[in-house]
C-alpha cells in the first residue's frame, strides 16, 4: 500500500509539473507574442493589428494578430484550456495523496485540537471558498478599480496565510495558499476567459453584437493570472524551504516574496514599453534584500565572544558529564528511525523520506548537521512530532553536537 502511495505521489507530481509547464509556458509565450507584435508596419493586412516573425526548431514562423477577428471563423481553431484544467486535476489529486491521506502528520501541527478529517474539510473549504470570495470581489464595483482590487486581494491572501498557520503545519498552510491561488487561476480560465472566447466565436457565427463586458472581465482575470504566476510557483516548491514557512512570521515572509515576485513579473510585462519605469527591477531587488536581511538568523558571534563561549562550554563540560553518542543515537532511533530507515516501520513510507536513513550509528554521525538543523534549530522534524520528541531530547542532541569539534574544513 505504502509502495503504491509513493508511486501515486511520484506520478501525480511528475504529471502536475509537466502540465503546469505546458500551461504556464503557453501563457508566457502568448504574453511574449503580445509584447513583441510589430504594430506599425505598412504591409499589415486588413484588420490585422500586428505581426511578427520567429525562428524556432529549424523553421520560420509568421504570426498575425487580428484587431477584432478575421472575416471568417478559421478551421481548425486551436484553444488553450486543457493545460490549465489538467494542472488543477493533478494538483488536487496530489494535495490529497500528500496532505489528506496523512492529515495527522502532514496537515496538522503537533497537538492540534482538530481531528484529521476536520483538517481535510477545512483545507477543502479554503481552496474552494477562496474562489467564491475572489470571484465575488471581481464582479463587485471593486472590479472596476483594479489597483484597489489588487491591494485588497493581497491583504486578504496574507490574512488567509496567517490564519492557516494557526491551524495547519507551516508547510501545509503555504501549500493551501498556493492551491487556493492556483484554483482561482484555473477557475478564471474555466469560468471567465474560455466562456468569453466562446461568446466571441458564437457572436461571429451568428453576426450578433459582441458584449464588451466579456472582454473587460477576461482582461482583468488574465491580468491577475499573469501576476499570480510567480508567487504560485514559489508556493509549489516552498515545502523544500523550511526557513520560509517554519517560523511564526511565515505569513510575512510570504508577503515579502509576493511583493518581490510580482514586481519582477511587472518588469517583464512593461520592459518593452516606451516610457517604462526603470525603478521596477531595482525595487524588486531591494524588496528581496530587505526580506533576506530581516529573516537572517542571528549573526555569528564575534571571535572574542566565540572564545568566551568555548571556554564556558569547556567549563560546563568539565562539570556536567559529557553526553555520550549512545544517548544521541538512542533518541534518534526512538524518534526518527521509524520513518528514516532503509525499511521504515512507520506507516505511510516505503523508503527513507528524502533519502535520509538514520538507523545506524554511522548514518547518524554522517547526518549530525542535518539532525541539528531540522530537530534542534527549526524543529520541523519529527514531522508533526508524531513520535513525541521532547524539548529535553532536542536540547541533549543540540548540546552533543555543539560540543563536537568543528569538522575539518568548516
Ligand atoms: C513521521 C515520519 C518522520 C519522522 C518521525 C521523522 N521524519 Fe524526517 N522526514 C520525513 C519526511 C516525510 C521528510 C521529507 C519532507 C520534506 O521533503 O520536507 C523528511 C525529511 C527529513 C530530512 C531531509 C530534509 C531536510 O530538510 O534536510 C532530514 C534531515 C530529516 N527528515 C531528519 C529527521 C530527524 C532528525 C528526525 C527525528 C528527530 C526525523 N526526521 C523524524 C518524515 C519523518
Amino acid at each position: 500500500m505504502d509502495y503504491l502511495h509513493d508511486w501515486a505521489n511520484l506520478l501525480l507530481r511528475w504529471g502536475h509539473l509537466i502540465v503546469g509547464v505546458a500551461w504556464i509556458g503557453a501563457s508566457f509565450y502568448f504574453n511574449w507574442l503580445e509584447n513583441h507584435l510589430e504594430r506599425q508596419k505598412a504591409s499589415l493586412g486588413d484588420g490585422v493589428a500586428g505581426e511578427l516573425w520567429a525562428i524556432h526548431g529549424g523553421g520560420f514562423y509568421h504570426l498575425q494578430k487580428y484587431e477584432l477577428a478575421p472575416p471568417r471563423l478559421p478551421e481548425p481553431l486551436h484553444w488553450f484550456k486543457w493545460e490549465a484544467y489538467t494542472t488543477f486535476l493533478t494538483g488536487f489529486a496530489l494535495l490529497w495523496v500528500v496532505y489528506y491521506l496523512n492529515a495527522g502528520t502532514m496537515l496538522l501541527p503537533p497537538g492540534s485540537a482538530l481531528a484529521p478529517w476536520q483538517g481535510v474539510v477545512l483545507g477543502l473549504g479554503v481552496v474552494v471558498g477562496t474562489w467564491f470570495v475572489y470571484d465575488a470581489l471581481c464582479r463587485s464595483p471593486l472590479g472596476r478599480r483594479p489597483a484597489w482590487l489588487a491591494l485588497i486581494g493581497f491583504a486578504l491572501l496574507i490574512a488567509l496565510t496567517w490564519a492557516l498557520m494557526q491551524v495547519f503545519s507551516g508547510r501545509a498552510a503555504y501549500i493551501h495558499v498556493g492551491a487556493a491561488i492556483g484554483t482561482c487561476m484555473v477557475a478564471n480560465v474555466f469560468r471567465v476567459i474560455i466562456p468569453g472566447q466562446k461568446a466571441l466565436v458564437s457572436a461571429m457565427q451568428t453576426g450578433a453584437e459582441r458584449d464588451p463586458a466579456h472582454g473587460r472581465h477576461a482582461l482583468l482575470r488574465s491580468r491577475h493570472n499573469n501576476y499570480l504566476t510567480l508567487p504560485v510557483l514559489f508556493l509549489m516548491i516552498s515545502s523544500h524551504y523550511p526557513m520560509t514557512y517554519a517560523s511564526e512570521w511565515g505569513w510575512l515572509v510570504l508577503a515579502g516574496l509576493m511583493v518581490f515576485s510580482v514586481l519582477v513579473r511587472h518588469y517583464f510585462n512593461i520592459r518593452h514599453l516606451a516610457g517604462r519605469k526603470v525603478w521596477v527591477l531595482p525595487a524588486a531587488g531591494l524588496a528581496l534584500v530587505t526580506l533576506m536581511a530581516t529573516m537572517a538568523p542571528e549573526s555569528p558571534p564575534s571571535r572574542e565572544a566565540a572564545a568566551r563561549e568555548a571556554a564556558a562550554r569547556e567549563a560546563a563540560a568539565r562539570e556536567a558529564p559529557e553526553i555520550a553518542f549512545g544517548e544521541v543515537s538512542a533518541i534518534v532511533e526512538e524518534r526518527c528511525a521509524g520513518c528514516h530507515a532503509a525499511v521504515p516501520s512507520f506507516g505511510g513510507f516505503a523508503a527513507a523520506p528524502a533519502g535520509v536513513a538514520l538507523d545506524t550509528g554511522e548514518q547518524i554521525r554522517r547526518h549530525l548537521k542535518d539532525i541539528q538543523r531540522v530537530a534542534v534549530t527549526t524543529r520541523y522534524m519529527p514531522l508533526g512530532n508524531v513520535t513525541g520528541m521532547t524539548d529535553a531530547e532536542r536540547a541533549t542532541i543540540g548540546a552533543y553536537i555543539a560540543n563536537q569539534p568543528p569538522a575539518p574544513g568548516s
